[in-house]
C-alpha cells in the first residue's frame, strides 16, 4: 500500500497520471494537491471525485505551512510533483510565476519530505529515510535546449534551457538534485517530450489547432511551421513516471520519449484533414521569441533498463485525441467560456 502525492493533478498531465494510478494499483491512496489555477480543472477528475482512494485538496505547493500540514495529516510515502505553470507562451509575457511556483514551490515540496522521511529530522549530517519513499520530479526535455537537424537529447547533456519556462524547470532539476547530493534525499527525474491526449488545456498547439478546426477560426502556426516537436501520447508518459517510481535507481534521471519527430506544419495538417477542414484556415504568425527549433528524445536508457516503452503509435493516438475532443465539445466549451473556474471557485471557496 503507498500514499502518493500527486501535485497538480487537475492539470493535463497529473490527472491522466491520477486515473492511471487509481486503475493500475487498486490498494493505493491518491493525494491530489493543486492550487487550481487557469490550468486545473477538476472536471478532468470527475469520474474519480468519489473513489475512497482519491483525495482532493486545493492548496499551493509554495505555501510551506499547508504541504507541512498535509505531510503531518497523512502517510505519504511518495510525491510526484507536475504542478507548474506550464506554457512557454505565458512564461515569455509574465515569467516570474513560473520562477515561483516552479523553482520555490519545488523547493517547498522537497523540504516538507525531508522533514518527514528523514529518520533523524534534527541531524543535518544524517542520510537516513524511511524505507521504500521517493520524491519524483517530473520535468521536460526543455531543458535541455534546442537541437539542430541532427543528434537527440540524452541525459548526460548540460542543461542549456531557452524560456523563462524551460530555465524554471532546469533550475527545480537542479534542486532536486542537490537535495539528493546534499541530504540524500531518495529522488528521481523525469525529461518528458511533448505530450497530447484527453484533458490537454486548448491553448497547446494540438487541442488548440482541433478546438479552432471545429469552430472555423483561423489556426496560427508561429514562423515557417517547420520547428519540431517528438511527440509523446500522454497515458505513455503516466506509465513512463510509474515505471520510474517503482523501478527507477534513486538519484537517476530517465528520459522518455517516443522517437516520433514531427514538424508544427505536418500535425496541423494531419488534423485538417481528419476533421476535414481547408488548409485556408491556417495563418502564418510571428515566431514565438526564442523558439527552440527542434527537440528529439534518445529514451535508450528506460527503455534498456527500466523496460518501458510507448504502446500508442502517432497514428492511434492523434486518431483517439482528435475523435476525444470531437465527444467531449462541453469540456473545451467549459473552459473557453470559463464556467469550469467558476463551478469549483464555488466548492474549494
Ligand atoms: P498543466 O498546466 O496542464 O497543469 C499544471 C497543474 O499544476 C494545474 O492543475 C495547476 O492548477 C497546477 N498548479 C500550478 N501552480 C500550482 C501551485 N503553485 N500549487 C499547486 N498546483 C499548481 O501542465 P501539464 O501539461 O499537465 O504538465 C504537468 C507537468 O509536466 C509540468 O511540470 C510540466 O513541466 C511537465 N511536462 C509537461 C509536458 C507537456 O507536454 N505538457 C511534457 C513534459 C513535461
Ligand atoms: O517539450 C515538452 C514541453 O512541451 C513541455 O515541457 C511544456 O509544458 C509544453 O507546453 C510543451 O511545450 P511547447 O512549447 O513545445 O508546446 P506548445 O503546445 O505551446 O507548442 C508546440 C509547438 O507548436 C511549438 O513549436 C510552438 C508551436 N505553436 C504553438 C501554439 C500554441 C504554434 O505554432 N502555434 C500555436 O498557436
Amino acid at each position: 500500500m503507498k500514499t502518493v502525492l500527486v501535485t497538480g493533478g487537475a492539470g493535463f498531465i497529473g490527472s491522466n497520471f491520477i486515473h492511471l494510478m487509481l486503475k493500475k494499483h487498486p490498494d493505493y491512496k491518491i493525494i491530489n494537491v493543486d492550487a487550481l489555477t487557469y490550468a486545473g480543472n477538476l472536471e478532468n477528475l470527475k469520474s474519480v471525485e468519489n473513489n475512497p482512494n482519491y483525495t482532493f485538496i486545493k492548496a499551493d505547493i509554495r505555501d510551506a505551512g499547508t504541504i507541512g500540514a498535509i505531510f503531518d495529516k497523512y502517510p505519504i510515502d511518495t510525491v510526484v510533483n507536475f504542478a507548474a505553470e506550464s506554457h512557454v507562451d505565458r512564461s515569455i509575457t509574465d515569467p516570474q510565476i513560473f520562477l515561483t511556483t516552479n523553482i520555490l514551490g519545488t523547493q517547498v515540496l522537497l523540504d516538507a519530505a525531508k522533514a518527514h522521511w528523514k529518520l533523524a529530522p534534527d541531524d543535518k549530517y544524517s542520510r537516513d529515510y524511511k524505507d521504500g519513499v521517493r520524491f519524483h520530479q517530473v520535468s521536460t526535455d526543455e531543458v535541455y535546449g534546442a537541437l539542430g537537424k541532427t543528434g537527440m537529447f540524452v541525459e548526460t547533456m548540460p542543461l542549456s534551457p531557452n524560456s523563462p519556462y524551460s530555465s524554471s524547470k532546469a533550475s527545480a532539476d537542479l534542486i532536486v538534485r542537490a537535495y539528493h547530493e546534499t541530504f540524500g534525499l531518495p529522488v528521481s527525474t523525469t525529461r518528458c517530450s511533448n505530450n497530447y491526449g484527453p484533458y490537454q488545456f486548448p491553448e497547446k498547439l494540438i487541442p488548440l489547432m482541433i478546438n479552432n478546426c471545429l469552430t472555423d477560426k483561423a489556426l496560427p502556426v508561429y514562423g515557417d511551421g517547420m520547428q519540431i516537436r517528438d511527440w509523446l501520447h500522454v497515458e505513455d508518459h503516466c506509465e513512463a513516471i510509474d515505471t520510474v517510481i517503482h523501478k527507477g535507481k534513486v538519484g537517476e534521471v530517465y528520459n522518455v520519449g517516443g522517437n516520433n519527430e514531427k514538424a508544427n506544419i505536418e500535425i496541423v495538417r494531419l488534423i485538417i484533414s481528419t476533421i476535414g477542414k481547408s488548409e485556408d484556415l491556417i495563418k502564418y504568425v510571428k515566431d514565438r521569441p526564442g523558439h527552440d527549433r527542434r527537440y528529439a528524445i534518445d529514451n535508450t536508457k528506460i527503455t534498456t533498463q527500466l523496460g518501458w516503452k510507448p504502446k500508442y503509435t502517432f497514428e492511434q493516438g492523434m486518431k483517439e485525441t482528435i475523435a476525444w475532443y470531437l465527444d467531449n465539445r462541453k469540456w473545451v466549451d467549459n473552459i473557453v467560456s470559463g464556467s469550469y473556474q467558476k463551478y469549483y471557485a464555488e466548492m474549494y471557496k
